[in-house]
């Protein structure tokens, strides 16, 4: 399969592939940020803008989504473009009749002004952009890869409660190993001073070696921990995550794991502290107690959700936006 290297943003997204968070400064995060409440006010007003006026989008996702196909989908419209949506092109594309990757690629790259895409192996929209010569691609989950828009609107939401991104306590709790949230979080908050993250999973579970060597060749402190009893309770936000179970090849193997940690009122109650945010990627299977909703803390289907729609337009704005 072909690779390349993203290219840095570099304080200019106009046309560019969004593939890994390590293309992104902190200028290029606060240049989003920046535009998310006049992308707040669009949504809120119900009145489409000219932003994407006469720009065709293709969403193609090879795995299941209900947030970032439908928050992109959202916010290409909000923004007065449209989308050709394709839903498992596995089953609803010529891939079932054993059309390759690239001549997908290069099919939809002729129909569209960008391809935003999800699919099951690491590395794959890497691999789309080394294909597509004319659209930008836009990373929407690449296996246990990365999931570089999660992290732009899970910075968001923290920034928003505690406006800043350097000196905070996080804990990460779940799937370190194959949670591709996880992995463009950290590359996100490693781009600010002074953060330090306890990732909380079982052993099976921890990040992998590669992961964990260039993660803590950058600037966050991280901390490895296997039992709720080590949760510190000065943490700014709670990152709870699902262990992700379609990346087992042996389901036992997901069962003896799956309830490894578990967000109870009780566990709020012991670990927390009042100015903490509980947020989650979802979808959230067992690992947070239907409870624990109405904690006022607990965020991950309120704003964090929300957030991903006006940061999804901002992006989309500075990347193919005409005005
Ligand atoms: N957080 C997230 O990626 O959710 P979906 O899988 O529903 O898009």
């Amino acid at each position: 399969m072909l690779r390349q290297s993203p290219q840095k943003i570099n304080g200019n997204f106009k046309g560019k592939d969004i593939i890994s968070f390590d293309q992104f400064s902190t200028r290029d995060i606060k240049n989003i940020f920046s535009l998310v409440p006049k992308m707040r006010k669009i949504a809120l007003l119900a009145k489409p803008s000219k932003i994407l006026a006469g720009k065709i989008i293709v969403l193609l996702f090879y795995e299941p989504s209900s947030r970032t196909f439908g928050s992109f989908s959202t916010a290409i419209k909000q923004l007065g473009g449209q989308t050709v949506e394709i839903h498992n092109p596995q089953e609803f594309s010529s891939v079932a009749k054993g059309e390759t990757f690239e001549d997908t690629i290069r099919v939809f790259e002729a129909y569209s002004d960008a391809i935003v895409i999800r699919h099951p192996q690491k590395g794959t929209a890497s691999n789309a952009a080394a294909v597509a010569k004319f659209v930008p691609i836009i990373n929407a989950g690449d296996g246990t890869g990365e999931h570089p828009t999660q992290a732009l609107l899970d910075l968001y939401t923290i920034y928003e409660k505690h406006e800043k991104l350097d000196n905070l306590v996080g804990v990460l709790a779940g799937d370190m190993l194959n949670g591709r949230t996880v992995h463009s979080l950290i590359r996100g908050l490693s781009l600010f001073k002074k953060n330090t993250l306890y990732l909380l999973s079982p052993k099976q579970l921890k990040l992998s070696k590669s992961d964990f060597e260039d993660f803590t060749k950058r600037a966050i402190k991280l901390v490895e921990i296997e039992k709720e009893t080590d949760i510190p309770k000065n943490a700014h936000f709670w990152y709870w995550t699902r262990v992700q179970k379609e990346r087992f090849k042996k389901l036992k193997e997901y069962e003896k794991v799956k309830n490894s940690f578990i967000v109870t009122q009780k566990l709020l109650k012991k670990y927390g502290n009042p100015n903490l945010i509980l947020m989650h990627p979802l979808p959230r299977i067992y690992e947070i107690e239907k409870e624990v909703d109405s904690d006022p803390r607990a965020i991950y289907l309120k704003t964090e959700i929300r957030n991903g729609l006006y940061v999804r337009m901002a992006l989309l704005k500075l990347t193919l936006g005409i005005i």
